[in-house]
């Protein structure tokens, strides 16, 4: 057996997005070996020098293994750590049966809220059925970088609190019963009424409708409004701010910087959405929030063509 640590980093793109995650990684990544065109996979020897964003998971400290047996490739895991999942392109059935040496890892759908261990979760794949890429840290805390929900059939009127819920899960802290919560882009109402099943408070904003059933919730007040011409002062003092107005990228940065300017919000999760928009922008508004001190901008398992900017107070 063999292992060797690789420089860089392995990236998995977010299905779909193959293309954004290439054009932030910027060219020259063929020649890697550990790659196979037009796979999921891209490899950088170099760590790149700004953020990515458009990844289902990163290899954040890969390691080549060149093994003999199903055997020795799980025995070279667990050397290391507990707990690992896989993530197959290739070789499923050899794969699967490395995977049922090691010790399980619950991949059920699960009912919100639950509190993420904190234990490192690791990640492989194989490249054929004698070598694999392994790393012990990887940028997502769900296996495979996937989360799936017991959803609501008949509650939410729309699919969108599955985002709300994972970016919630993933930052280990949701509203409280009596926070107070702004839900920008709130209609017809599926943040709304996951918040509002929480027990928080909920001002609801939106130029459309809120479905009529998540308005009549407990703790849930509607304003027909703008969002963005809504200032501060006049909502004043919220524990939450969550918005998922479609607008242009640039228009939510204006908002967001004008609401920490404030101090008067503690906590926010907005999707920036990325459809219709000119590529550029939407990186561009990506890169200018995730520099705001103590923030992450993610592509979420449930997101479409958008991005997540959370900042959490700890
Ligand atoms: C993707 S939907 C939001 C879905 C919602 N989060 C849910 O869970 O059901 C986007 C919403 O943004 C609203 N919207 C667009 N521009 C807005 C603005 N300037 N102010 C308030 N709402 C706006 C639209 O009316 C639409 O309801």
């Amino acid at each position: 057996m063999m292992i060797e640590p690789l420089p860089g980093r392995l990236y998995r793109a977010a299905p779909g997005f193959e293309d954004h995650l290439e054009y932030e990684l910027g060219p020259g990544r063929e020649d890697s070996g550990y790659c196979v065109p037009g796979g999921p996979f891209f490899y950088t020897a170099e760590i790149p020098a700004g953020p990515v964003f458009w990844y289902r998971n990163i290899w954040l400290s890969p390691i080549k293994i060149e093994f003999d047996s199903i055997t020795e490739a799980a025995g070279a895991l667990r050397n290391i750590q507990r707990n690992w999942s896989s993530d197959l392109f290739t070789q499923f059935r050899r794969g699967a049966l490395i995977q049922e040496k090691l010790p399980a890892l619950s991949c059920k759908r699960r009912p919100f809220p639950w509190l993420l261990p904190e234990s490192p979760l690791g990640i492989w794949t194989l490249l054929d059925a004698h070598r694999m890429i392994a790393s012990a840290s990887s940028a997502s805390p769900f296996p495979g970088g996937i989360i799936e929900f017991e959803e609501d059939r008949l509650g939410p009127p729309s699919r969108a609190y599955l985002k709300l819920w994972e970016a919630l899960v993933r930052c280990r802290k949701w509203p409280q019963p009596g926070e107070r919560c702004l839900d920008a882009g709130a209609s017809p109402g599926g943040w709304t009424w996951a918040l509002a099943k929480l027990g928080a408070l909920v001002s609801s904003v939106d130029r459309a409708a809120l479905e009529n059933g998540v308005e009549k919730m407990p703790g849930v007040s509607f304003i027909k409004h703008d969002a963005f011409t809504l200032r501060p002062e006049e909502m004043g003092p919220v524990d939450w701010l969550f918005c998922d107005v479609i607008c242009y990228p640039s228009r939510l940065c204006e908002w967001i910087e004008k609401w920490l300017a404030s101090g008067l919000c503690r906590n926010y999760i907005c999707t920036i959405k990325m459809q219709g928009q000119a590529m550029e922008e939407g990186f561009a508004a990506a890169r200018r929030l995730v520099e705001i001190p103590g923030s992450s901008v993610v592509h979420l398992y449930h997101n479409k063509h958008e991005l997540t900017w959370m900042r959490i107070s700890p």
